[in-house]
């Protein structure tokens, strides 16, 4: 349909590219009613600037494709408008912003089958499961006591603990794990060897909820600005 010069192709690309994200939460909301909106509640923790199509869009490749049809039919030039942000959001998309090579629990190991009885009760093979969107908060499932589904054998070498491992696995202590390991690993921080030094739980369930991280605030990896999301996106 378009036909341009190559020498103006970069410019006129990069004013589509700037069109996207307005585009995009335009078509958005043509396709969700403003009743669902206001029903599903406040961004979570780092996501309040975060336009809805950065979550709510197909994987990558897909969602340029959309939105140039969407334009096509804009236009009148295509009979059905695609549709666009109205696909689940799936891990895939979180990943495009939280890809962490250092993840001490990658989703994608646990889908080998040797975690198949644990994943009936923790699905850790998405992030959704524990953090759901729209929430103002930062972790939404409510307990921390998950890890016995997996670490129920786990016995550490030269255990530094006063309390070694092996005994708060016996008396079932799974609520201390997350009171010193944070789940992901993407902190910098001293781990303690102490009973008595551990995070306290209301401290924990209050960075849960959006307050305050009590593992520090050095971390290895942080998410991706939505600028940078649609540099990677473009490239
Ligand atoms: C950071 C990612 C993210 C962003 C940004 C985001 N959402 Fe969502 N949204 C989700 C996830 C994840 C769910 C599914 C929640 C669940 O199942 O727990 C969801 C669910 C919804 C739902 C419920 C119906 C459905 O499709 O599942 C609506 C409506 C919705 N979002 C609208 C919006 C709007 C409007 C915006 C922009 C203001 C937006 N979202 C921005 C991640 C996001
Ligand atoms: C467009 C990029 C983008 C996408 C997509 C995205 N995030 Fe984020 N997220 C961010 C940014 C930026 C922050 C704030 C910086 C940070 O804390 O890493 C953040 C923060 C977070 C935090 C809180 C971090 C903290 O310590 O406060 C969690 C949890 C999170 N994101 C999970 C998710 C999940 C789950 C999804 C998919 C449903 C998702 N994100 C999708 C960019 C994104
Ligand atoms: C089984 C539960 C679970 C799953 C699955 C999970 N998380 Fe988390 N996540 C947590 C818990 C618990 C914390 C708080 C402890 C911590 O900071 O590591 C957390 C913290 C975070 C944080 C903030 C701390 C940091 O690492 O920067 C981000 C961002 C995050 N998760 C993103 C994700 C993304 C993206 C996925 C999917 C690829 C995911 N999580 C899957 C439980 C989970
Ligand atoms: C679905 C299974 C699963 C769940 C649930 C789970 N883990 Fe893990 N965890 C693993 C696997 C697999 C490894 C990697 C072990 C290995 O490589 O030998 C691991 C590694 C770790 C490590 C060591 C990382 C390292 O590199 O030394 C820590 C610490 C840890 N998990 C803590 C926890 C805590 C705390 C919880 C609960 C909040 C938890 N895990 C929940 C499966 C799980
Ligand atoms: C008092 C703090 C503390 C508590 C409570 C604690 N850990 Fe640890 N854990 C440590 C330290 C310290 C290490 C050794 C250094 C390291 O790997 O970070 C460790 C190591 C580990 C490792 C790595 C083992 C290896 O061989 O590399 C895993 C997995 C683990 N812990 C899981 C758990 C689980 C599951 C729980 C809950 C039952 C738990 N931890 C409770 C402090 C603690």
């Amino acid at each position: 349909m378009f036909k341009i010069n190559p020498l103006r192709k970069r410019q006129f690309s990069g004013i589509i590219i700037g069109l996207i994200t307005g585009i995009g939460v335009f078509y958005f909301f043509t396709l969700k009613s403003t009743e669902q909106y206001v029903s599903i509640g406040p961004m979570n923790n780092g996501h309040e600037d975060l336009s809805c199509i950065t979550c709510h869009a197909n994987a990558k490749g897909n969602l340029l494709q959309q939105i140039q049809s969407n334009i096509s039919y804009g236009v009148g030039v295509r009979k059905a408008s695609v549709d666009f942000g109205t696909k689940d959001v799936s891990a895939n998309n979180c990943l495009e912003c939280h890809d962490r090579p250092n993840d001490r629990h990658p989703i994608y190991r646990f889908s080998e089958p040797r975690f198949n009885e644990a994943i009936k009760n923790i699905d850790a093979t998405t992030c959704i499961t524990c953090h759901s969107e729209h929430h103002g908060a930062r972790v939404t499932i409510n307990t921390g006591d998950y890890c016995m589904n997996c670490h129920q054998d786990l016995v550490v070498e030269d255990d530094p603990l006063d309390i070694d491992h092996e005994t708060l696995i016996s008396k079932q202590n799974w609520s201390t794990c997350l009171q010193c390991h944070d789940f992901h690993g993407n902190h910098k921080y001293a781990v303690p060897e102490k009973l008595s030094d551990t995070i306290p739980l209301t401290a924990i369930k209050d960075y849960f909820k959006g307050g305050k991280d009590p593992y520090g605030n050095d971390k290895k990896h942080k998410g991706l600005s939505e600028a940078d999301w649609l540099n990677k996106l473009i490239k």
